[in-house]
């Protein structure tokens, strides 16, 4: 991350934390790496993060640790860890950090890349969800982040989609003839599939095919109903994708994703859902949970210019003598003591070079020292200078007052 990264980041961890503190949301941090089991268990063996993408090794100890892939695994072992269900419920954290998956990358997907993300625990109302959402709308907007699209869905509990995939096994196999091979040959192993493919036939097909929201039970239908109701009332809009299918196991009911037409193929800025199963899947108390993670770089990327406010100088020490050092040193010392930001002359530069180099960086003062017992403040805004005492160099400039 280089220094003009940086910036744009800062501007983006401000509104993180401005737009989810002011809902109540608590920051923290887990570690980089966790028991690999956490991952396994918690994400799924079955999923292509678990299968293919986790850096996983042994560590001295013989034990097996992988670099978190996601953030949301790790917050429910915090969770169950530090006994936060004593906490008055829910309990709403955010994150901010670096995570790792072994995918190809390009661009907008990075081996290494950081999410923020924020997770409501302890809550199983529709209202967690609409909230979280409008939240990460929030943030989107707030960054200036392009072409946004919201997809939204429901995937009920594990019963219900297990009872719904053989369904949709059935009626695949029902038209098989009019399917494309691929989906023809993968209707065991994943018949969701066959709502993503372009073969104009097998979408004809498809059209007609029953849909997961279709077969919810009726307390997972009246919760997305909720849920949707809400997004309604804040004039959020949204399009309704059945076949929204997100790359981790956990996930219950409400489930959510932001795209961004500004981006190439690696188009999802940030997504996320309920989970209200993964507490007990990693032996903690049952605690219905819902939360999202956006990508960090997506969200740079798909965002416009960020205003960024750089940190004023408010005084650079320059050197007319060399041998003026120390008290060139001293007095950028006591000025930050004082709680003004102040640089100090490192490079040798000749007296204009100097004055030059402070005002790229903007010096509201400069202080020029030489051999004499005075120092020349000078004010670059106005362009005067004044001969001062050394002890009132920082007063005047707490003053702010023109020279
Ligand atoms: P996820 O959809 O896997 O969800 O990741 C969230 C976001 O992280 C993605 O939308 C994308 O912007 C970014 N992302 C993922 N992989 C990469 C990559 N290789 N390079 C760059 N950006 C990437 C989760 O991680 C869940 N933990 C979200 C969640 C929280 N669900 C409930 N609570």
């Amino acid at each position: 991350m280089l220094p003009e990264d940086a910036e744009r980041r800062q501007v983006l961890e401000h509104h993180a934390r401005r737009i989810l503190g002011a809902a109540g949301y608590q920051r923290i941090e887990t570690p980089t790496f966790e028991a690999t089991e956490l991952f396994s268990r918690g994400v799924g063996e079955a999923t292509d993060i678990v299968q293919k993408e986790m850096y996983t090794f042994d560590d001295a100890g013989g034990r097996s640790i992988t670099l978190r892939p996601e953030g949301t695994a790790p917050v429910c072992r915090a969770y169950i860890e530090h006994g936060m269900h004593k906490l008055p419920q829910p309990v709403k954290l955010w994150y901010l950090g670096a995570f790792y998956r072994h995918e190809a990358p390009q661009a907008g997907r990075y081996r290494q890349f950081w999410q923020v993300g924020a997770e409501v625990i302890g809550s199983a109302a529709p209202t967690a969800d609409a909230e979280l959402i409008v939240l990460l709308a929030e943030l989107l907007e707030a960054l200036g982040v392009r072409e946004t699209r919201l997809r939204l869905s429901s995937l009920g509990t594990p019963e219900t989609r297990a009872e719904y995939r053989e369904e949709l096994r059935a009626f695949l196999r029902a038209n098989q003839d009019r399917l494309s091979d691929e989906v023809r040959s993968r209707i065991d192993a994943n018949p969701m599939r066959a709502f993503d493919s372009g073969d104009p036939s097998t979408r004809e097909v498809m059209a007609g095919a029953p849909t997961l929201l279709d077969r919810l039970s009726g307390e997972d239908a009246e919760h997305f109903a909720e849920v949707r109701r809400l997004l309604d009332d804040a004039g959020l809009r949204y399009e309704l994708d059945p076949t929204l299918v997100r790359g981790l196991d956990y996930y219950t009911r409400t489930v959510f994703e932001f795209n961004s037409d500004a981006l190439g193929a690696q188009s999802g800025v940030g997504g996320g859902g309920r989970y209200d199963r993964l507490m007990e899947q990693l032996e903690g108390p049952p605690t219905p949970a819902s939360g999202w993670a956006a990508g960090i770089e997506r969200m740079l990327l798909a965002a416009g210019e960020l205003p960024i406010a750089r940190d004023p100088v408010d005084l650079y020490v320059a050197l007319a003598d060399p041998a003026a050092g120390p008290q060139a040193f001293e007095l950028a010392y006591e000025a930050r003591r004082a709680g003004l930001s102040a640089q100090l002359e490192l490079a040798g530069r000749s007296l204009k070079g100097q004055l030059k180099h402070a005002g790229r960086l903007r010096s509201r003062y400069v202080a020029i020292i030489g051999s004499e017992p005075h120092i020349g403040l000078k004010d670059m805004e106005a362009g005067e200078q004044r001969e001062l005492e050394p002890a009132a160099v920082i007063p005047t400039i707490l003053r702010g007052s023109r020279l």
